[in-house]
């Protein structure tokens, strides 16, 4: 039978108490983690979200009929508990903050009784994901999760303070919007008053908050929720918030310097690491050169060496045919096996890197060279090629080659994945970098039209603006990323606040007049009022608290997530709805 707590009130959380609080009486309340009944002596592990105390039951100290009560108590019971706090007789528990101390009970009172969980609840949970996210008010009571989302409105409360005192103004956006043809699939809602027409959820507030700058707002953010119908992945939800800025009369420099004032107090007071700022800029081109990324992880260094000059024309045909030939050198790395080697050939040869195959060059600890391709280079070319890439004896060369484009991205990935079997990507290090002088535009072959790399509002260069009309694909934009190890954790860019050459750009990007008038004509509108020159930036929350806490998933940082089809296990959404609720919204179903 449940029982009420009226007439108590609780004194402090579980995990709060400690040695300073011995021989005070206190209340307490929470779950039972476990409860262990050694004859006459009845231990019992509350919890709650601060941690967990021992409270301990003995004869001869504890009235009998509480010791029978708390014996029969089980996991997950909700219960009060008065008592005194008293240092450990028994051994002291180091693997817990409270370990030191346990509370004697006085009084026990079951708050809520509990069925036996579908899984444990405790951390490091081996259970599937997806028995969990049906029971996620059960697995959010997991001291990591909980940790989690701590942190999480730990970093949500800092960015509020830090973004006030800097003179920025807290400003909501629609989250019924329009649908846009640029970006990835949109969210849709029907409008029943409007039979036939949709709004779009937002996939982020940008073009609301450049109208906020236009209307004289001047530095905004919001913590704001984005939607997004696009393959999932563990770094994507279909849901997520952002952190999104804007501000007037600022340059690029600028804005960053702000951002960098901002990611270096959350550095400091969430994780208490000092990162030196200003961070590293790097040019995209080089990212993708020395990198094969736009988002290069810089924790270690294994940098790409062009090898296209050295190692063509010597009769090997796939390097003689390949647009780009590239090496890593791998340190210390000589004596791989066969097997460690047919590994690496697999890895990159799976279809999402792409690779035809790997050849390699064991740098001898006798200042000889080994490779699988002895027919056609002798030693000397060997030596070359290890020389340009800095090799010394005792490491191996890592050599991929093919089409430029994918044959960058293939080692860049080969490069992460060497990074992580030597333990060269430590979670608790950061490397912050921002990635600068984007292109403006991509190439898209399939469709035959250029798309923004960034997203349409953002500025070319000012020394580029000539080729918009000649070379489109060469011109730069205003943009930048901020990245940490290897995660994009935020982009942004100037913003273009001329109606002519936010027209300019619609044009480029293959939009008819009438249809860039028809989808953005409020926004070169806007700026036909006069608009201040701005620009801005969003952080992906989640994936940026994922990164914090080194866990791969989001997931792991989201209360209520999606799993990785969209689903929500535990509401059971996306469902079907009525036929009166269909026709009411005049839509028909095809199944
Ligand atoms: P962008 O599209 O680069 O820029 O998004 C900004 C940041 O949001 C995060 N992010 C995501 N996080 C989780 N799940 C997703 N599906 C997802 N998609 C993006 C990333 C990314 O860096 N309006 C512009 C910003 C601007 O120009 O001011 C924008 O949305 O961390």
């Amino acid at each position: 039978m449940a029982e009420s707590m009226q007439g108590l009130k609780r004194t402090h959380r579980c995990g709060e108490l400690s040695a300073a609080n011995a021989g005070e009486k206190v209340t307490i309340m929470g779950w039972v983690q476990k409860n262990r009944n050694k004859g006459g002596l009845v231990f019992v592990d509350v919890r709650d979200r601060s941690g967990i105390i021992q409270v301990v039951c003995e004869e001869g100290k504890t009235d009998a009929a509480l010791i029978e009560k708390a014996a029969g108590l089980r996991s997950e019971y909700v219960v009060a508990i008065v008592g005194e706090v008293a240092m450990r007789s028994g051994a002291v528990n180091d693997k817990i903050a409270t370990g030191e101390i346990e509370v004697i009970p006085s009084e026990l009172r079951i708050l809520s009784e509990a069925l036996t969980p579908p899984f444990p609840i405790e951390e490091n949970s081996k259970t599937k994901e997806e028995v969990r996210l049906k029971y996620r008010y059960l697995d959010l009571r997991r001291a990591d999760l909980q940790r989690n989302l701590m942190m999480k409105s730990q970093v949500m409360t800092l960015t509020r303070q830090f973004f006030s005192e800097e003179g920025f103004l807290e400003v909501e956006t629609p989250v019924l919007g329009k649908s846009t043809p640029e970006g990835a699939r949109d969210y849709l809602v029907p409008s029943r008053v409007h039979p036939g027409s949709f709004y779009g959820l937002p996939q982020s507030p940008q073009l609301y908050k450049q109208l906020l700058m236009c209307s004289g707002f001047d530095r905004y953010i919001q913590i704001a929720r984005c939607f997004r119908d696009e393959d999932l992945r563990a770094d994507r939800q279909p849901e997520f918030t952002q952190i999104d800025l804007e501000m007037s009369f600022l340059d690029e420099e600028q804005i960053q310097t702000i951002q960098e004032g901002f990611l270096q107090r959350v550095f400091q007071e969430v994780l208490g690491v000092e990162v030196q700022t200003p961070f590293q800029r790097m040019p995209w081109r080089e990212a993708m050169d020395r990198f094969g990324s736009d988002k290069p992880d810089l924790r270690f260094g294994m940098t790409f060496n062009d090898l296209s000059e050295e190692a063509r024309g010597k009769g090997f045909g796939v390097f003689d045919s390949a647009e780009y030939i590239g090496a890593i050198c791998a340190e210390g790395c000589a004596g791989y096996t066969r097997k460690q080697l047919d590994a690496l050939t697999e890895f990159v040869k799976r279809p999402q890197i792409g690779a035809k195959g790997l050849v390699y060059v064991r740098c001898e600890a006798d200042g000889s060279y080994r490779s699988s391709v002895d027919k056609f280079y002798g030693q000397e070319d060997l030596a070359r090629w290890a020389a340009r890439c800095g090799a010394k004896p005792g490491d191996l060369l890592l050599i991929l080659s093919g089409p430029k484009k994918s044959t960058l991205s293939a080692l860049g990935e080969l490069r992460l994945e060497m990074g992580e079997r030597l333990g060269l990507r430590p979670h608790d290090r950061f490397a912050p970098l921002w990635v600068v002088d984007f292109p403006l535009l991509e190439w898209d072959d399939e469709t035959q039209r250029y798309y923004a790399m960034h997203h349409p509002f953002t500025s070319p260069k000012s020394e580029d603006l000539a080729l918009m009309d000649t070379d489109p694909g060469r011109v730069r934009a205003n943009a930048y990323d901020f990245v940490v190890n290897g995660v994009e954790v935020g982009g942004g860019s100037i913003r273009i606040f001329d109606s002519e050459l936010q027209q300019k750009m619609f044009r480029v990007l293959g939009f008819s007049a009438e249809e860039a008038e028809k989808q953005f004509g409020f926004l070169t509108n806007a700026f036909k009022y006069g608009a201040p020159p701005h620009g801005g930036i969003a952080f992906g929350f989640d994936r940026w608290c994922a990164l914090f806490g080194g866990a791969d998933s989001i997931r792991d940082y989201i209360a209520f997530p999606k799993n990785n089809s969209g689903r929500d296990m535990m509401i059971d959404s996306p469902s079907e709805i009525s036929d009166e609720q269909l026709k009411e919204l005049a839509i028909a179903v095809k199944k």
